[in-house]
């Protein structure tokens, strides 16, 4: 494929000594369906379709660092050595169907401990008592709950922290024996990271409270950790709620996110996936004032007040124009899709031919379906 002219979707990006072939990343996103933190058959065929649907990158769900942190208990582990054969089956299947397999890791904080999405997300209820399902305390910055619907927190002492960030530590080298190419760590959506770092949801005194200095504090030492077990030949990438969204003018801003994403660089971090939201909400997704391509601007500005550090948009992009302005304006480095690639796993297929025509069928499309689609084209019929 001649890259000079393909579309900016198309083209590769290399971070450290990681070669994507495309600037498509499909979002993490729990499916709430683990066998006691186990992936299922479930998990691979789901993943599996958007590697053969064209995203050169491919992100587990968040991955629980340890069982206190699982926001369900459908969630995936990665808290045990256990998990790393099914794991590392995921990542070879992806690897072999062409993309570049990435892992994401969790801690949900204050907001564990809830039922599924589709049962209504609260406090566990008697259905789920009743197959088995029991309570455990969700762990914060704050003894407050920031919402009705959730159990009330403890409030992290300094054992608890430093048990949290060796968590994380162990998380990424089981990513590594798994076969990730690109590690996450989810620090947004009001979970741990995010509630330390807002000023929102964190009411600690130093170190790890207090001024912006010390809420960051959580998110660094993360990050350092990680980097520390997590080879130096692969990326890190970080996701941030770049700013609270509470109200106009409060909490966590895209000011202090500039200054946040230039130290988790300094910590080894090599790109910020700019999310928001989710403090003292059900979830981001759910709640938020929301129209296309709202989080971009923070994904821009991010990146042009750090030179150099790349960044990933994502949130409500849905069209392959929207996706191709992003890079071409130079808002962001690559293009992150999570509901629209449920509505259509080959998005980016569909999107390289509605940019660049009905050849690349045979261009890029797997040619068990391209073979048959480039000739229906030519000939409408
Ligand atoms: C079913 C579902 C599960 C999600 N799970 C995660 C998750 O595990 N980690 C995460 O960082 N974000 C998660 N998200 C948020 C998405 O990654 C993404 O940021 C959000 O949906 C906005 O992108 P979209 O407008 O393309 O859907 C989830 C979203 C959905 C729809």
């Amino acid at each position: 494929m001649d890259l000079q002219t393909s579309p900016r979707i198309l083209q590769p990006f290399s971070v450290r000594d990681v070669h994507l072939k495309n600037r498509l990343v499909l979002a993490p996103m729990q499916m709430y369906v683990g066998k006691d933190g186990f992936l299922t058959d479930w998990h691979v065929q789901h993943l599996a379709k958007y590697a053969v649907g064209g995203f050169g990158t491919i992100f587990t769900e968040g991955l629980c660092v340890n069982k206190r942190g699982r926001n369900t208990y459908g969630d995936l582990g990665i808290w045990s050595d256990e998990f790393i054969p099914s794991l590392a089956h995921l990542a070879d299947t992806l690897r072999s169907l062409g993309a570049t397999p990435a892992a994401q890791l969790l801690h949900t904080g204050p907001k564990a401990c809830r039922q599924r999405p589709w049962e209504g997300y609260g406090m566990l209820a008697a259905e789920q008592l009743a197959r088995g399902e029991t309570h455990w305390t969700p762990l914060a910055p704050s003894a407050e709950r920031k919402n009705p619907g959730w159990l009330a927190p403890e409030k992290a002492t300094t054992d608890d922290i430093q048990a949290v960030i060796d968590a994380f530590a162990a998380a990424a080298r089981r990513c590594d024996a798994a076969g990730f190419d690109i590690l996450e760590v989810h620090g947004a959506h009001g979970y741990l990271i995010h509630s330390f770092y807002s000023p929102l949801a964190n009411d600690m005194a130093p170190p790890y409270g207090g001024s912006r200095e010390g809420r960051m504090r959580l998110a660094l030492e993360i990050a350092q950790a990680c980097r520390e077990h997590w080879p130096a030949h692969k990326p890190l990438f970080y996701r941030l709620s770049c700013v609270d969204r509470a109200e106009e003018n409060s909490g966590w801003s895209l000011d202090d996110s500039v200054v946040l994403a230039a130290e988790l660089r300094k910590c080894g971090v090599d790109l910020i996936d700019c999310s928001s939201g989710g403090i003292g909400r059900f979830s981001t997704a759910q709640v938020m004032r929301r129209e296309p391509l709202f989080q971009v601007p923070y994904a821009a500005r991010i990146r042009a007040d750090n030179p150099g550090l790349p960044t990933m948009a994502v949130g409500l992009i849905t069209q392959a124009r929207q996706a191709e302005d992003i890079l071409a304006r130079g808002q962001a480095d690559l293009v992150m899709l999570a509901r629209e690639a449920l509505f259509n796993p080959h998005w980016p297929l569909q999107a390289a031919v509605e940019l660049g025509g009905d050849d690349y069928f045979e261009r890029i499309w797997p040619p068990q379906y391209g073979w048959w689609l480039h000739r229906r084209a030519l000939s409408n019929s």
